[in-house]
């Protein structure tokens, strides 16, 4: 028995174990990373009203019954961040924070549409997140990529405008992302939007099978070219599908306890990531949007592994993953790559 496998049946130490394993985190909405503290400095330095007198009452209201009630506050929340050094702040603090946890290279989706309709310069938002990554590089030695995401409950010229604005920032952002609303918002109503994408050389991820059904995977994957699949876990409703996901190796960027916040599963013990791990295919975990869904990384790691009685080398296996289905060059992948290979 190894290391790992002794540990995770006992706490304390399989906690550690778990939460200092190298990891790469690859889907994290820095918006989604918003603590109440800081999103009442915020407020109070831009003349932002929130529904939320004090951090208390703020998270009080994360209480969600599904995607649209979160979503609804997470706008919300957002409406304070108004300036380059406000968007900055908050992401050298979750990369500060995410380095706690074992991570040791992130991609991190940001939504420009929540900005700049409320006047935000695109400008402002892109050059505010990259000084915040650039810092955590040079700190913290973690490695970063940017990932624009569409949201999707507005329409496709709006997401086409927004791909528009980010050409000047071509060589800043990897890959073009779909987030928000999902039912109703399939994947192939962003098809003309994503084609143009790729062929302006961005790499293409989507939100699909969270609260949507098995065929909105198939469009992300048939009409978006998606690299990886945004949560995915409605995957297992269709056999063919789980069976084409193994085939291919389709990384999934799973949330357990976004999951359960937002009641895709009523509990951790009845999340399906183990059983999608043991059926072969490639899945990774995340935190989505930590400050709404009461932990980061590193907690998604240990409240799952303790859940679903994972062993140490599944943990393992999920942390290799997420190195193998970054969009990393080849030198820093195949340095993570080691350095998960020889934790102990
Ligand atoms: N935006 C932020 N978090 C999200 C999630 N879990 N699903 C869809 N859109 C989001
Ligand atoms: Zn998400």
């Amino acid at each position: 028995m190894t290391g790992p496998e002794r540990l995770l049946g006992s706490s304390i130490a399989g906690e550690r174990w778990s939460r200092g394993l190298p990891k790469a985190e690859l889907h994290l909405h820095l918006e989604g990373t918003l603590e109440p503290e800081m999103m009442l400095a915020l407020a109070r330095r831009n003349g932002v009203d929130l529904p939320f007198p004090d951090v208390y009452a703020a998270r009080r209201a994360y209480v969600f019954d599904d995607l649209q009630s979160f979503l609804d506050v997470y706008y919300a929340g957002c409406s304070v961040l108004v300036e380059a050094e406000d968007f900055a702040e908050l992401t050298i603090a979750y990369v500060r924070r995410a380095a706690r946890d074992g991570v040791r290279h992130a991609e991190v989706f940001f939504d420009p549409q929540t900005h700049t309709d409320r006047g935000v310069p695109f400008a402002a938002v892109v050059e505010g997140i990259e000084a915040g990554l650039a810092e955590g590089e040079r700190e913290l030695d973690v490695s970063s990529r940017l990932i624009m995401c569409f949201l999707r409950h507005l329409d496709a010229d709006a997401a086409m405008a927004t791909l528009e604005a980010a050409l000047p920032y071509r060589d800043r952002i990897v890959a073009v992302g779909l987030d928000s609303s999902e039912r109703g918002n399939p994947p192939e109503k962003f098809g003309a939007v994503f084609d143009r994408a790729r062929a302006e050389g961005f790499l293409t991820v989507a939100h699909a099978g969270e609260e949507g059904p098995p065929d909105y995977i198939r469009q992300a994957l048939d009409r978006l070219g998606v690299r990886r699949v945004d949560h995915g876990v409605r995957c297992t409703e269709d056999d063919d599908l789980v069976a084409r996901l193994v085939a291919e190796q389709i990384p999934l960027t799973v949330c357990p306890l976004s999951n359960v916040r937002l009641r895709v599963f009523d509990t951790l013990e009845e999340h399906n990531v183990a059983a999608m791990l043991r059926r072969g295919i490639r899945v990774t975990i995340s935190s989505d949007d930590p400050a709404y869904f009461g932990g980061y990384v590193g907690d998604n790691y240990v409240q799952t592994a303790q859940a679903l009685a994972m062993s140490g080398e599944e943990m393992r296996t999920i942390a290799r993953s997420s190195v193998l289905a970054s969009f990393l060059d080849d030198t820093r992948r195949a340095e993570l790559l080691a350095e998960v290979d020889t934790y102990s």
